[in-house]
């Protein structure tokens, strides 16, 4: 039997990172990161990794050299503020380790690199970020590209789910409403929500391609948060009837319409990106 290529996932203790090493395992001699959440996942290498730390960045990629590094390890809004050093500082010892192996990339980023002012953006859109952590993984992308490995920057928008867990864009208003709180959702923040086990199958379809630079992998269908948050409230049972629709806050910066064009990715890749509602009523099928 051959032996299967070796595959480093970043951020595999994430949400997408762990749907990327389920999804891979198959395929792959998956060696995956964590850095607080220990994992015991079988099918995987687990390997505690913090990519501020350029030389264990580079150590790591030395030891496994990895055929391709998804990497997903990334801060996230809500967590913290130290965007620029996990981010783009990271972001750059990973893209250098990958170099200095010869590992293909496939780098992810996001909707939120732009500004939000114009909507159905194409790859060759120039990033113009207006919130830190945008800014950071806008910074991340020129990292990437500065490089010299053979990547591919993967931007994504809202990432939800329900296996193992439910996402974290989707649980704090379930725990919220249950909790009797107020919530208040956007009608004027527009994006593609994405699934996560399409997006992962579409990032573990494309380690497998020669395809290079930005490629934009998001849902279907467009949707206002507040729109996003009622189907997926309704689909895990609650009543989203106490749900606030309202404007965005204008004292801070946010991007508005970061709906991305996938077309590109469509014709590339056999993996599909369906919508929201096709997702979901999917789903309400296959329970039956
Ligand atoms: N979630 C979204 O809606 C969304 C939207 C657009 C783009 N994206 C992009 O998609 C990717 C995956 O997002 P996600 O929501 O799946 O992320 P996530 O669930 O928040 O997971 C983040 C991962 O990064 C790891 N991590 C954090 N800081 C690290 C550091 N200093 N060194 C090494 N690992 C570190 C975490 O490890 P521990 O948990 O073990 O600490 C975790 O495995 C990210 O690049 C994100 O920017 C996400």
């Amino acid at each position: 039997m051959m032996a299967k290529p070796s595959m480093l996932v970043t951020g595999g203790s994430g949400y997408l990172g762990g749907w990327g090493v389920r999804l891979a395992r198959a395929g792959w001699d998956v060696t995956a990161t964590y850095l607080a959440h220990v994992v015991d996942e079988p099918g995987a290498d687990w390997r505690q990794l913090d990519v501020r730390d350029e030389a264990a960045v580079m150590a790591l990629a030395q030891q496994v050299q990895p055929a391709v590094i998804i990497h997903t390890a990334s801060l996230n809004p809500g967590h913290d503020d130290d965007f620029e050093a996990v981010n783009a500082v990271g972001s750059r010892n990973v893209a250098r380790a990958a170099a200095s192996v010869g590992a293909r990339l496939i780098h992810l980023s996001t909707d939120v690199v732009f500004d939000g002012q114009k909507g159905s953006y194409v790859e060759e859109d120039s990033p113009n970020p207006i919130t830190p952590y945008g800014r950071s993984k806008a910074l991340a992308e020129e990292q990437v590209q500065a490089s010299g490995a053979e990547a591919a920057v993967v931007r994504t928008s809202l990432i939800y789910g329900w296996r193992p867990t439910v996402a974290r864009a989707v649980q704090w208003m379930i725990d919220d409403l249950r909790a009797g709180k107020p919530v208040r959702l956007f009608t004027d923040e527009v994006r593609c929500p994405v699934w996560v086990e399409s997006l992962a199958a579409a990032v573990v379809e494309l380690a497998d391609l020669s395809y290079t630079g930005v490629l934009h992998v998001a849902g279907a269908q467009p949707l206002s948060r507040y729109g996003f948050g009622v189907r997926l409230l309704r689909f895990h049972g609650v009543d989203p009837g106490p749900v606030l629709p309202t404007p965005s806050l204008r004292d801070t910066p946010r991007p508005l319409d970061c709906t991305l064009d996938c077309a590109r990715a469509r014709a590339l890749l056999q993996t599909p990106l369906p919508g929201v509602d096709e997702v979901l009523d999917q789903e309400r099928n296959s329970a039956r």
